[in-house]
């Protein structure tokens, strides 16, 4: 049974310190998540897992880490500063605000229909840079990691000497004033992208559109997320963003609805051809190019021809909270046991469990024991493979509910046979490993656990 509401991950996500409302002492700012303990280990694994299918497992990608302030003229000449909008409208009844998509012409908070006219609202967040404060001492916390990579393009190609096709990947934080923040941490105001922009000649564009929506989709599903739940949607013409030739959304079935977990866009050579354009219109010319044939600056030669050729550009964009929520969602599970009871279960994908081991001693008051489990989780937790965690609760029904509730894949249970106190000498040295999902228990020697454990992570 998936999650049946929001309600139910949301109360796991703050009772087993994974996610809290931001500044929660305050009474919370609204649009802003903290990840506990937990979280930030599931976000991390997530990343991690991004990073490697994306940048070491393919030869045809470079890394970047680029600035969250960014200069005007980059937003400016992105199109963001004039097209970076929703429309917003005002309840003339009770004078609150909604995005004007967002609410079908009725005011969700007092049922008037009687609202102002749709107009423009800008998402970025403007900030003052340096201690004057005057009309043009801002800048802007980045609406989008992509805008890093197309200013970064130049510098890049000068010190990896790539040709096309090959990309950029980055992970960053991300700034939209949203008018509506909701659905827990689905649309909020401070939230981390995972982007690549892969850039191609112009031509193999829509091929490589393809080829990425479909590497995307096969992704997400190795991070648990079941096909059922996985719909890709062609973006209409009208809908496109400034930037977008094309966009597939892959929509993911949330348990608020089926929405935007991920865009692949095909932004053809927009942000490159409009920077370049500026640089030549502004006259900076950082670096001119020799045997140029065009005034594109952000441009790269081709390797037949010879000739500055500005690429097209293909964006598979998701958000890191967004992905949270997915394999949350996916992984969030109530089982009747035999006994009548319920169990609930986070059945993660190992590799993104927030902790892949606890060890936990039978006994909490027997220092043999205790020393023993210790000695465990320490060799364990040198083995490399993420956090294992040292289990004192002294209750092992309790142990192993949390760690069901949290998504430890593997218990590790070291009683008094372990440490050779017991009528069954032959079991010294021996632990018993419960699998989550199946809850069966087995016995193994402890120098074969870090083995076991990491042939079950991948
Ligand atoms: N560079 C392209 C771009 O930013 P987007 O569709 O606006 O495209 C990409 O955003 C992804 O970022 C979305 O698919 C979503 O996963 C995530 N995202 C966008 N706005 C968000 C918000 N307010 N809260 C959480 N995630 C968001």
């Amino acid at each position: 049974m998936p999650a049946q509401s929001m309600d139910e991950i949301v109360s796991l996500c703050k009772r087993r310190g994974f996610i809290f409302p931001g500044s929660d002492i305050y009474g919370g700012l609204q649009g802003t998540y903290d990840y506990g303990p937990l979280g930030v280990e599931l976000k991390n694994n997530l990343k991690a897992a991004w990073w490697k299918a994306n940048v070491y497992e393919r030869d045809d990608m470079e890394g970047l880490d680029a600035s969250i302030l960014t200069h005007k003229l980059v937003l400016r000449h992105s199109g963001h500063e004039a097209t970076f909008a929703d429309p917003l409208v005002d309840c003339k009844n009770c004078n609150s605000r909604w995005r004007a998509d967002h609410i079908g012409g009725e005011c969700p908070n007092c049922g008037s229909t009687d609202l102002t006219e749709p107009r423009p609202f800008n998402m970025m967040f403007k900030t003052v840079v340096g201690p004057i404060e005057d009309e043009e001492s801002y800048a802007y916390l980045r609406p989008e990691t992509a805008q890093g990579i197309f200013v970064n393009f130049k510098n890049i190609l000068d010190s990896t000497s790539r040709r096309l096709p090959f990309g950029i990947a980055q992970i960053g934080k991300a700034f939209r004033n949203e008018i509506t923040p909701r659905n827990f941490i689905f649309r909020v105001r401070e939230f981390e992208q995972m982007e690549i922009e892969f850039f191609v000649k112009p031509g193999t564009d829509e091929e490589w559109h393809q080829r990425w929506v479909e590497a995307r989709l096969a992704w997400w599903r190795e991070q648990g997320l079941s096909s059922d739940n996985l719909v890709p949607y062609r973006v209409p013409t009208a809908d496109l963003s400034h930037y977008s030739k094309a966009t597939v959304d892959i929509q993911y079935r949330f348990p608020h609805g089926l929405e935007e977990l991920e865009g692949v866009a095909n932004r053809t050579d927009f942000d490159l051809g409009s920077h370049s354009k500026a640089q030549s219109e502004l006259g900076i010319s950082a670096k001119v190019m020799e045997n140029e044939d065009s005034t594109a600056k952000l441009a790269i030669q081709d390797a037949e021809s010879g000739k500055w050729i500005v690429p097209f550009v293909i964006e598979p964009s998701t958000g890191v909270d967004r992905g949270v929520l997915a394999v949350l969602s996916e992984a969030f599970t109530k089982e009747k046991l035999d006994s009548g009871e319920e169990r609930i279960v986070l059945k993660l994908k190992p590799h993104l469990s927030p902790i892949k081991v606890a060890v936990i001693p039978l006994a909490r008051n027997k220092p043999e024991i205790t020393e023993k489990a210790k000695a465990i989780k320490k060799e364990l937790q040198s083995a490399g493979f993420g956090r294992v965690f040292y289990e004192d609760t002294g209750n092992i029904g309790k142990a192993y509910r949390r760690h069901d509730e949290v998504g430890t894949p593997f218990c590790v249970t070291v009683d008094y046979e372990t440490v050779g106190k017991s009528d069954k000498p032959e079991l010294t040295d021996t632990v018993t490993v419960r699998d989550r999902d199946s809850m069966k228990q087995e016995r193994l020697h402890t120098g074969e656990l870090a083995q076991y454990v990491q042939e079950r992570l991948k």
